[in-house]
Protein backbone atom coordinates (compact mmCIF):
# COMPACT_ATOMS: atom_id res chain seq x y z
CA UNK A 1 0.00 0.00 0.00
CA UNK A 2 2.87 2.38 0.24
CA UNK A 3 3.83 2.62 -3.28
CA UNK A 4 -0.02 4.02 -3.79
CA UNK A 5 1.17 7.41 -2.34
CA UNK A 6 3.03 8.76 -4.43
CA UNK A 7 0.74 7.99 -7.56
CA UNK A 8 -1.63 9.65 -5.18
CA UNK A 9 0.42 12.48 -5.30
CA UNK A 10 0.95 12.44 -8.98
CA UNK A 11 -2.23 12.41 -10.16
CA UNK A 12 -3.19 15.71 -7.85
CA UNK A 13 -0.01 17.51 -9.02
CA UNK A 14 -0.71 16.72 -12.39
CA UNK A 15 -4.43 17.83 -12.36
CA UNK A 16 -4.17 20.85 -10.54
CA UNK A 17 -0.90 22.65 -12.45
CA UNK A 18 -2.09 25.15 -14.10
CA UNK A 19 -0.76 27.13 -17.09
CA UNK A 20 1.98 29.29 -15.97
CA UNK A 21 2.48 32.39 -17.88
CA UNK A 22 5.94 33.27 -17.32
CA UNK A 23 6.95 36.66 -17.69
CA UNK A 24 9.59 36.70 -20.15
CA UNK A 25 11.26 40.06 -20.81
CA UNK A 26 13.49 39.96 -23.66
CA UNK A 27 16.80 42.10 -23.86
CA UNK A 28 15.70 45.69 -23.82
CA UNK A 29 18.42 48.85 -24.98
CA UNK A 30 15.62 51.26 -23.60
CA UNK A 31 16.05 49.24 -19.85
CA UNK A 32 19.91 48.40 -20.16
CA UNK A 33 20.53 52.30 -21.01
CA UNK A 34 18.54 54.55 -18.98
CA UNK A 35 19.00 51.77 -16.23
CA UNK A 36 22.43 53.37 -15.76
CA UNK A 37 21.88 57.11 -15.97
CA UNK A 38 20.95 59.09 -13.29
CA UNK A 39 18.09 61.22 -11.82
CA UNK A 40 14.86 61.84 -14.00
CA UNK A 41 16.43 59.75 -17.23
CA UNK A 42 17.25 56.83 -14.90
CA UNK A 43 14.30 57.27 -12.22
CA UNK A 44 11.38 55.60 -14.10
CA UNK A 45 13.87 52.16 -14.50
CA UNK A 46 13.67 51.69 -10.61
CA UNK A 47 10.27 52.51 -10.43
CA UNK A 48 9.04 50.75 -13.46
CA UNK A 49 10.75 47.54 -12.49
CA UNK A 50 8.40 46.53 -9.68
CA UNK A 51 5.24 47.31 -11.59
CA UNK A 52 2.74 45.71 -12.74
CA UNK A 53 3.71 46.47 -16.20
CA UNK A 54 7.49 44.94 -15.83
CA UNK A 55 6.03 41.68 -14.59
CA UNK A 56 3.97 41.41 -17.73
CA UNK A 57 6.76 42.60 -20.32
CA UNK A 58 5.17 45.72 -20.97
CA UNK A 59 8.40 47.67 -21.58
CA UNK A 60 9.59 51.40 -22.32
CA UNK A 61 8.50 51.59 -25.60
CA UNK A 62 4.93 50.34 -25.16
CA UNK A 63 4.64 53.76 -23.92
CA UNK A 64 7.00 55.90 -25.17
CA UNK A 65 7.65 54.20 -29.06
CA UNK A 66 11.24 53.60 -30.79
CA UNK A 67 13.11 50.33 -31.28
CA UNK A 68 13.95 48.36 -28.17
CA UNK A 69 16.26 46.52 -30.10
CA UNK A 70 18.55 48.55 -31.79
CA UNK A 71 20.57 50.67 -29.52
CA UNK A 72 21.58 53.31 -31.92
CA UNK A 73 18.35 54.02 -33.41
CA UNK A 74 15.99 53.45 -30.58
CA UNK A 75 15.03 57.06 -29.51
CA UNK A 76 14.72 57.75 -33.63
CA UNK A 77 11.87 59.24 -35.32
CA UNK A 78 11.95 56.74 -37.85
CA UNK A 79 11.22 53.90 -35.41
CA UNK A 80 8.45 55.99 -33.88
CA UNK A 81 9.74 56.91 -31.20
CA UNK A 82 7.33 60.10 -29.25
CA UNK A 83 9.28 60.92 -26.53
CA UNK A 84 7.49 62.21 -23.02
CA UNK A 85 4.12 62.30 -23.67
CA UNK A 86 2.03 65.17 -23.08
CA UNK A 87 -1.85 64.69 -20.84
CA UNK A 88 -3.80 64.67 -23.85
CA UNK A 89 -1.75 62.24 -25.71
CA UNK A 90 -1.81 59.53 -22.86
CA UNK A 91 -5.60 57.89 -22.67
CA UNK A 92 -5.02 56.94 -26.50
CA UNK A 93 -1.45 55.47 -25.68
CA UNK A 94 -3.06 53.36 -22.37
CA UNK A 95 -5.95 52.80 -24.74
CA UNK A 96 -3.92 51.01 -27.17
CA UNK A 97 -4.03 47.76 -24.59
CA UNK A 98 -6.72 48.82 -22.25
CA UNK A 99 -9.57 49.64 -24.94
CA UNK A 100 -12.53 49.52 -23.22
CA UNK A 101 -11.40 51.42 -20.01
CA UNK A 102 -10.23 54.54 -22.62
CA UNK A 103 -13.38 54.30 -24.34
CA UNK A 104 -15.70 54.63 -20.92
CA UNK A 105 -12.70 57.47 -19.55
CA UNK A 106 -13.37 59.46 -22.72
CA UNK A 107 -17.34 59.78 -22.69
CA UNK A 108 -17.02 59.96 -19.22
CA UNK A 109 -16.71 63.90 -17.41
CA UNK A 110 -13.15 63.16 -16.70
CA UNK A 111 -12.11 62.14 -20.29
CA UNK A 112 -14.30 65.09 -21.61
CA UNK A 113 -12.16 67.65 -19.19
CA UNK A 114 -9.22 66.20 -21.11
CA UNK A 115 -6.26 68.54 -21.08
CA UNK A 116 -8.98 71.73 -19.17
CA UNK A 117 -7.69 70.25 -15.77
CA UNK A 118 -9.53 66.63 -16.09
CA UNK A 119 -7.13 63.67 -14.63
CA UNK A 120 -5.62 61.10 -16.98
CA UNK A 121 -4.98 57.17 -16.90
CA UNK A 122 -1.62 58.56 -14.92
CA UNK A 123 -2.95 61.13 -12.40
CA UNK A 124 -4.09 57.80 -10.74
CA UNK A 125 -2.12 55.33 -11.87
CA UNK A 126 1.13 56.48 -11.98
CA UNK A 127 3.33 56.64 -15.30
CA UNK A 128 6.16 54.03 -14.22
CA UNK A 129 5.08 52.69 -10.71
CA UNK A 130 1.61 51.31 -11.70
CA UNK A 131 0.62 48.68 -9.84
CA UNK A 132 -3.18 46.43 -9.37
CA UNK A 133 -5.78 48.95 -8.73
CA UNK A 134 -8.22 48.82 -6.31
CA UNK A 135 -10.92 50.03 -5.18
CA UNK A 136 -9.23 52.13 -2.24
CA UNK A 137 -7.81 54.30 -4.30
CA UNK A 138 -11.23 55.91 -4.40
CA UNK A 139 -10.30 58.12 -1.45
CA UNK A 140 -10.54 62.03 -0.37
CA UNK A 141 -6.43 62.38 -0.65
CA UNK A 142 -6.93 61.33 -4.61
CA UNK A 143 -10.27 62.85 -5.22
CA UNK A 144 -10.61 65.58 -3.34
CA UNK A 145 -7.65 67.92 -5.01
CA UNK A 146 -9.89 68.86 -7.64
CA UNK A 147 -13.59 68.55 -6.66
CA UNK A 148 -15.82 67.04 -3.88
CA UNK A 149 -16.42 63.32 -2.35
CA UNK A 150 -19.60 62.77 -2.54
CA UNK A 151 -20.49 61.26 -5.83
CA UNK A 152 -16.94 60.01 -5.43
CA UNK A 153 -18.56 58.50 -2.21
CA UNK A 154 -21.84 57.28 -3.64
CA UNK A 155 -19.85 55.02 -6.47
CA UNK A 156 -17.62 53.71 -4.12
CA UNK A 157 -20.13 52.43 -1.85
CA UNK A 158 -22.38 50.84 -4.58
CA UNK A 159 -18.90 49.05 -5.98
CA UNK A 160 -18.01 47.98 -2.49
CA UNK A 161 -21.11 45.73 -2.69
CA UNK A 162 -20.19 43.94 -5.77
CA UNK A 163 -16.34 43.90 -4.23
CA UNK A 164 -17.45 41.92 -1.04
CA UNK A 165 -19.77 39.26 -3.17
CA UNK A 166 -16.62 39.15 -5.68
CA UNK A 167 -14.11 38.29 -2.02
CA UNK A 168 -17.13 35.65 -0.96
CA UNK A 169 -16.62 33.47 -3.69
CA UNK A 170 -13.02 34.03 -4.55
CA UNK A 171 -12.69 31.95 -0.78
CA UNK A 172 -15.33 29.49 -1.74
CA UNK A 173 -13.24 29.14 -4.90
CA UNK A 174 -10.13 28.47 -3.15
CA UNK A 175 -11.74 26.26 -0.84
CA UNK A 176 -13.70 24.08 -4.06
CA UNK A 177 -9.45 23.97 -5.21
CA UNK A 178 -8.14 22.98 -1.85
CA UNK A 179 -10.75 20.53 -1.73
CA UNK A 180 -8.75 19.14 -5.14
CA UNK A 181 -11.80 20.24 -7.44
CA UNK A 182 -10.77 22.05 -11.01
CA UNK A 183 -11.80 25.60 -10.75
CA UNK A 184 -10.32 26.66 -14.13
CA UNK A 185 -13.75 27.64 -15.51
CA UNK A 186 -14.84 29.36 -12.09
CA UNK A 187 -11.84 31.12 -11.96
CA UNK A 188 -11.94 32.44 -15.61
CA UNK A 189 -15.40 33.57 -15.03
CA UNK A 190 -14.98 34.99 -11.70
CA UNK A 191 -12.07 37.44 -13.60
CA UNK A 192 -13.74 38.41 -16.34
CA UNK A 193 -16.67 39.61 -13.80
CA UNK A 194 -14.50 41.14 -11.61
CA UNK A 195 -12.42 43.18 -14.73
CA UNK A 196 -16.37 44.28 -15.78
CA UNK A 197 -17.07 45.32 -12.29
CA UNK A 198 -13.36 47.23 -12.23
CA UNK A 199 -13.67 49.10 -15.44
CA UNK A 200 -17.44 50.28 -15.04
CA UNK A 201 -15.95 52.66 -12.67
CA UNK A 202 -14.38 54.95 -15.08
CA UNK A 203 -17.95 55.76 -16.31
CA UNK A 204 -18.14 57.77 -13.31
CA UNK A 205 -21.70 57.72 -14.20
CA UNK A 206 -23.44 56.52 -10.80
CA UNK A 207 -27.06 55.58 -12.71
CA UNK A 208 -25.10 53.53 -14.67
CA UNK A 209 -22.92 52.12 -12.19
CA UNK A 210 -25.80 51.55 -9.59
CA UNK A 211 -27.38 49.33 -12.85
CA UNK A 212 -25.05 47.31 -13.88
CA UNK A 213 -23.69 46.21 -10.53
CA UNK A 214 -26.75 45.06 -10.30
CA UNK A 215 -26.60 43.26 -12.94
CA UNK A 216 -23.11 41.85 -11.74
CA UNK A 217 -24.60 40.96 -8.05
CA UNK A 218 -27.62 38.72 -9.67
CA UNK A 219 -25.00 37.31 -11.81
CA UNK A 220 -22.72 36.78 -8.78
CA UNK A 221 -25.88 35.35 -6.47
CA UNK A 222 -26.22 32.48 -9.13
CA UNK A 223 -22.91 31.51 -8.77
CA UNK A 224 -22.67 31.66 -5.07
CA UNK A 225 -24.95 28.72 -5.10
CA UNK A 226 -22.02 26.60 -6.29
CA UNK A 227 -21.24 24.08 -3.86
CA UNK A 228 -24.26 24.69 -2.19
CA UNK A 229 -26.80 23.32 -3.81
CA UNK A 230 -26.49 20.73 -6.58
CA UNK A 231 -27.89 22.61 -9.70
CA UNK A 232 -26.37 24.76 -12.48
CA UNK A 233 -24.00 24.74 -15.11
CA UNK A 234 -21.09 25.25 -12.99
CA UNK A 235 -21.76 22.11 -10.87
CA UNK A 236 -22.08 19.93 -13.82
CA UNK A 237 -18.39 21.31 -14.68
CA UNK A 238 -17.43 20.73 -11.38
CA UNK A 239 -19.02 17.10 -11.19
CA UNK A 240 -17.29 15.96 -14.87
CA UNK A 241 -13.98 17.40 -13.00
CA UNK A 242 -14.59 14.69 -10.16
CA UNK A 243 -15.87 12.05 -12.20
CA UNK A 244 -12.35 12.18 -13.79
CA UNK A 245 -10.26 11.98 -10.68
CA UNK A 246 -12.29 9.41 -9.16
CA UNK A 247 -11.82 7.83 -11.94
CA UNK A 248 -7.96 7.85 -12.54
CA UNK A 249 -7.94 7.01 -8.96
CA UNK A 250 -9.82 3.88 -9.25
CA UNK A 251 -7.48 2.85 -11.94
CA UNK A 252 -4.29 3.17 -9.98
CA UNK A 253 -5.45 1.89 -7.08
CA UNK A 254 -7.03 -0.83 -9.05
CA UNK A 255 -3.45 -1.44 -10.87
CA UNK A 256 -1.39 -1.31 -7.35
CA UNK A 257 -3.86 -3.88 -5.92
CA UNK A 258 -3.85 -6.29 -8.35
C1 LIG B 1 22.24 54.30 -25.39
C2 LIG B 1 21.40 54.91 -24.35
C3 LIG B 1 19.91 55.05 -24.58
C4 LIG B 1 19.04 54.17 -25.15
C5 LIG B 1 19.35 52.83 -25.79
C6 LIG B 1 17.71 54.76 -25.01
N1 LIG B 1 17.79 55.98 -24.40
FE1 LIG B 1 16.25 57.20 -23.95
N2 LIG B 1 17.52 58.66 -23.43
C7 LIG B 1 18.89 58.53 -23.33
C8 LIG B 1 19.49 59.83 -23.01
C9 LIG B 1 20.99 60.12 -22.81
C10 LIG B 1 18.41 60.74 -22.91
C11 LIG B 1 18.48 62.27 -22.64
C12 LIG B 1 18.95 63.03 -23.86
C13 LIG B 1 18.00 62.92 -24.99
O1 LIG B 1 16.82 63.25 -24.84
O2 LIG B 1 18.43 62.49 -26.07
C14 LIG B 1 17.20 59.98 -23.17
C15 LIG B 1 15.91 60.48 -23.15
C16 LIG B 1 14.75 59.73 -23.15
C17 LIG B 1 13.42 60.19 -22.83
C18 LIG B 1 13.07 61.60 -22.41
C19 LIG B 1 13.04 62.50 -23.59
C20 LIG B 1 12.71 63.94 -23.18
O3 LIG B 1 12.30 64.66 -24.09
O4 LIG B 1 12.86 64.30 -22.01
C21 LIG B 1 12.58 59.14 -22.97
C22 LIG B 1 11.08 59.13 -22.73
C23 LIG B 1 13.37 58.01 -23.39
N3 LIG B 1 14.67 58.39 -23.48
C24 LIG B 1 12.86 56.76 -23.66
C25 LIG B 1 13.60 55.76 -24.29
C26 LIG B 1 13.03 54.58 -24.87
C27 LIG B 1 11.54 54.22 -24.88
C28 LIG B 1 14.06 53.85 -25.38
C29 LIG B 1 13.99 52.53 -26.12
C30 LIG B 1 13.09 52.47 -27.27
C31 LIG B 1 15.29 54.58 -25.10
N4 LIG B 1 14.95 55.73 -24.45
C32 LIG B 1 16.56 54.15 -25.44
C33 LIG B 1 19.60 57.35 -23.52
C34 LIG B 1 19.11 56.22 -24.12
C1 LIG C 1 2.68 52.51 -19.12
C2 LIG C 1 3.32 53.56 -19.91
C3 LIG C 1 4.78 53.86 -19.66
C4 LIG C 1 5.80 52.97 -19.57
C5 LIG C 1 5.77 51.45 -19.66
C6 LIG C 1 7.01 53.76 -19.41
N1 LIG C 1 6.69 55.08 -19.38
FE1 LIG C 1 8.00 56.63 -19.20
N2 LIG C 1 6.44 57.94 -19.09
C7 LIG C 1 5.13 57.63 -19.32
C8 LIG C 1 4.33 58.82 -19.23
C9 LIG C 1 2.81 58.88 -19.41
C10 LIG C 1 5.21 59.88 -18.96
C11 LIG C 1 4.86 61.37 -18.82
C12 LIG C 1 4.06 61.69 -17.60
C13 LIG C 1 4.90 61.56 -16.38
O1 LIG C 1 5.98 62.18 -16.32
O2 LIG C 1 4.47 60.88 -15.45
C14 LIG C 1 6.55 59.30 -18.87
C15 LIG C 1 7.71 60.00 -18.62
C16 LIG C 1 9.02 59.50 -18.81
C17 LIG C 1 10.24 60.25 -18.76
C18 LIG C 1 10.35 61.73 -18.44
C19 LIG C 1 10.46 61.87 -16.95
C20 LIG C 1 10.62 63.30 -16.51
O3 LIG C 1 10.57 63.49 -15.28
O4 LIG C 1 10.75 64.18 -17.34
C21 LIG C 1 11.29 59.39 -19.00
C22 LIG C 1 12.77 59.70 -19.04
C23 LIG C 1 10.69 58.07 -19.21
N3 LIG C 1 9.31 58.17 -19.06
C24 LIG C 1 11.41 56.92 -19.46
C25 LIG C 1 10.87 55.66 -19.42
C26 LIG C 1 11.66 54.45 -19.44
C27 LIG C 1 13.19 54.39 -19.54
C28 LIG C 1 10.80 53.40 -19.36
C29 LIG C 1 11.11 51.93 -19.27
C30 LIG C 1 11.74 51.48 -18.05
C31 LIG C 1 9.45 53.98 -19.32
N4 LIG C 1 9.55 55.33 -19.34
C32 LIG C 1 8.28 53.22 -19.28
C33 LIG C 1 4.61 56.38 -19.57
C34 LIG C 1 5.34 55.19 -19.54
C1 LIG D 1 1.30 47.31 -24.43
C2 LIG D 1 0.05 47.19 -23.70
C3 LIG D 1 -0.16 48.11 -22.50
C4 LIG D 1 -0.10 49.48 -22.45
C5 LIG D 1 0.30 50.45 -23.56
C6 LIG D 1 -0.51 49.85 -21.11
N1 LIG D 1 -0.83 48.72 -20.39
FE1 LIG D 1 -1.53 48.65 -18.49
N2 LIG D 1 -1.43 46.62 -18.50
C7 LIG D 1 -1.06 45.86 -19.58
C8 LIG D 1 -0.98 44.46 -19.17
C9 LIG D 1 -0.61 43.28 -20.06
C10 LIG D 1 -1.33 44.42 -17.80
C11 LIG D 1 -1.37 43.20 -16.87
C12 LIG D 1 -2.52 42.32 -17.15
C13 LIG D 1 -3.79 42.90 -16.63
O1 LIG D 1 -3.98 42.95 -15.42
O2 LIG D 1 -4.59 43.38 -17.46
C14 LIG D 1 -1.63 45.80 -17.42
C15 LIG D 1 -2.09 46.17 -16.16
C16 LIG D 1 -2.48 47.47 -15.83
C17 LIG D 1 -3.13 47.85 -14.59
C18 LIG D 1 -3.52 46.92 -13.44
C19 LIG D 1 -4.78 46.17 -13.82
C20 LIG D 1 -5.44 45.48 -12.66
O3 LIG D 1 -5.89 44.34 -12.86
O4 LIG D 1 -5.58 46.06 -11.57
C21 LIG D 1 -3.35 49.19 -14.65
C22 LIG D 1 -4.01 50.05 -13.57
C23 LIG D 1 -2.81 49.67 -15.91
N3 LIG D 1 -2.29 48.58 -16.61
C24 LIG D 1 -2.80 50.99 -16.32
C25 LIG D 1 -2.17 51.45 -17.47
C26 LIG D 1 -1.94 52.85 -17.77
C27 LIG D 1 -2.34 53.99 -16.86
C28 LIG D 1 -1.30 52.92 -18.98
C29 LIG D 1 -0.81 54.12 -19.71
C30 LIG D 1 0.07 55.06 -18.98
C31 LIG D 1 -1.15 51.53 -19.44
N4 LIG D 1 -1.67 50.69 -18.49
C32 LIG D 1 -0.59 51.16 -20.66
C33 LIG D 1 -0.79 46.31 -20.85
C34 LIG D 1 -0.61 47.64 -21.20
C1 LIG E 1 -6.96 66.43 -11.63
C2 LIG E 1 -8.27 66.76 -11.10
C3 LIG E 1 -9.21 65.63 -10.71
C4 LIG E 1 -8.98 64.54 -9.90
C5 LIG E 1 -7.68 64.15 -9.20
C6 LIG E 1 -10.22 63.82 -9.83
N1 LIG E 1 -11.20 64.44 -10.57
FE1 LIG E 1 -13.14 63.89 -10.75
N2 LIG E 1 -13.50 65.49 -11.99
C7 LIG E 1 -12.55 66.40 -12.39
C8 LIG E 1 -13.13 67.30 -13.37
C9 LIG E 1 -12.43 68.46 -14.07
C10 LIG E 1 -14.47 66.88 -13.53
C11 LIG E 1 -15.54 67.49 -14.47
C12 LIG E 1 -16.07 68.80 -13.95
C13 LIG E 1 -16.91 68.55 -12.77
O1 LIG E 1 -17.97 67.96 -12.91
O2 LIG E 1 -16.51 68.96 -11.65
C14 LIG E 1 -14.68 65.76 -12.62
C15 LIG E 1 -15.89 65.08 -12.43
C16 LIG E 1 -16.06 63.98 -11.62
C17 LIG E 1 -17.34 63.30 -11.43
C18 LIG E 1 -18.67 63.66 -12.09
C19 LIG E 1 -19.23 64.90 -11.52
C20 LIG E 1 -19.96 64.63 -10.25
O3 LIG E 1 -19.58 65.23 -9.22
O4 LIG E 1 -20.86 63.80 -10.26
C21 LIG E 1 -17.10 62.27 -10.57
C22 LIG E 1 -18.11 61.24 -10.06
C23 LIG E 1 -15.69 62.29 -10.23
N3 LIG E 1 -15.09 63.35 -10.87
C24 LIG E 1 -15.07 61.35 -9.42
C25 LIG E 1 -13.71 61.37 -9.10
C26 LIG E 1 -13.06 60.36 -8.30
C27 LIG E 1 -13.73 59.15 -7.71
C28 LIG E 1 -11.74 60.73 -8.21
C29 LIG E 1 -10.62 60.01 -7.45
C30 LIG E 1 -10.42 58.60 -7.73
C31 LIG E 1 -11.57 61.96 -8.97
N4 LIG E 1 -12.79 62.30 -9.49
C32 LIG E 1 -10.37 62.65 -9.10
C33 LIG E 1 -11.25 66.48 -11.98
C34 LIG E 1 -10.61 65.56 -11.13
C1 LIG F 1 -9.95 59.34 -11.33
C2 LIG F 1 -9.00 58.29 -11.21
C3 LIG F 1 -8.81 57.32 -12.38
C4 LIG F 1 -8.61 57.64 -13.71
C5 LIG F 1 -8.57 59.01 -14.36
C6 LIG F 1 -8.40 56.38 -14.39
N1 LIG F 1 -8.51 55.34 -13.50
FE1 LIG F 1 -8.28 53.36 -13.89
N2 LIG F 1 -8.97 52.88 -12.05
C7 LIG F 1 -9.21 53.79 -11.03
C8 LIG F 1 -9.71 53.07 -9.88
C9 LIG F 1 -10.11 53.70 -8.55
C10 LIG F 1 -9.77 51.70 -10.23
C11 LIG F 1 -10.19 50.50 -9.37
C12 LIG F 1 -11.69 50.30 -9.40
C13 LIG F 1 -12.08 49.09 -8.58
O1 LIG F 1 -11.23 48.42 -8.00
O2 LIG F 1 -13.26 48.80 -8.53
C14 LIG F 1 -9.26 51.62 -11.60
C15 LIG F 1 -9.11 50.42 -12.32
C16 LIG F 1 -8.36 50.34 -13.51
C17 LIG F 1 -7.92 49.12 -14.13
C18 LIG F 1 -8.17 47.71 -13.60
C19 LIG F 1 -9.45 47.14 -14.14
C20 LIG F 1 -9.61 45.70 -13.74
O3 LIG F 1 -9.97 44.92 -14.61
O4 LIG F 1 -9.38 45.34 -12.59
C21 LIG F 1 -7.23 49.46 -15.26
C22 LIG F 1 -6.55 48.54 -16.26
C23 LIG F 1 -7.27 50.91 -15.36
N3 LIG F 1 -7.97 51.40 -14.29
C24 LIG F 1 -6.72 51.65 -16.40
C25 LIG F 1 -6.99 52.99 -16.63
C26 LIG F 1 -6.75 53.69 -17.87
C27 LIG F 1 -6.12 53.07 -19.11
C28 LIG F 1 -7.18 54.99 -17.69
C29 LIG F 1 -7.19 56.11 -18.72
C30 LIG F 1 -7.88 55.86 -19.97
C31 LIG F 1 -7.67 55.09 -16.33
N4 LIG F 1 -7.58 53.86 -15.73
C32 LIG F 1 -8.14 56.26 -15.74
C33 LIG F 1 -8.99 55.15 -11.09
C34 LIG F 1 -8.77 55.87 -12.26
Amino acid sequence: MRQLVPAFLLVFALLSALPVTAAVTPPNVCVTCHGGLAARLGMPVKIWKTSIHAEHGVSCNACHGGDPMDAVNSMSQARGFRGVPVATEIPSICGGCHMGIAKYHAASPHGRALGRGGPTCVTCHGSHGVVRATIDQINRKNCTPCHGFESALEIKNIMMKTDGMLKAIEDRIIELKNQGILTDTLEKRLFSLRNQSHSLFHTLNIDLIRQESAHLQAELEKNNSIGSTGTGLSIGTLAVGWALILALLFYLIKKNID
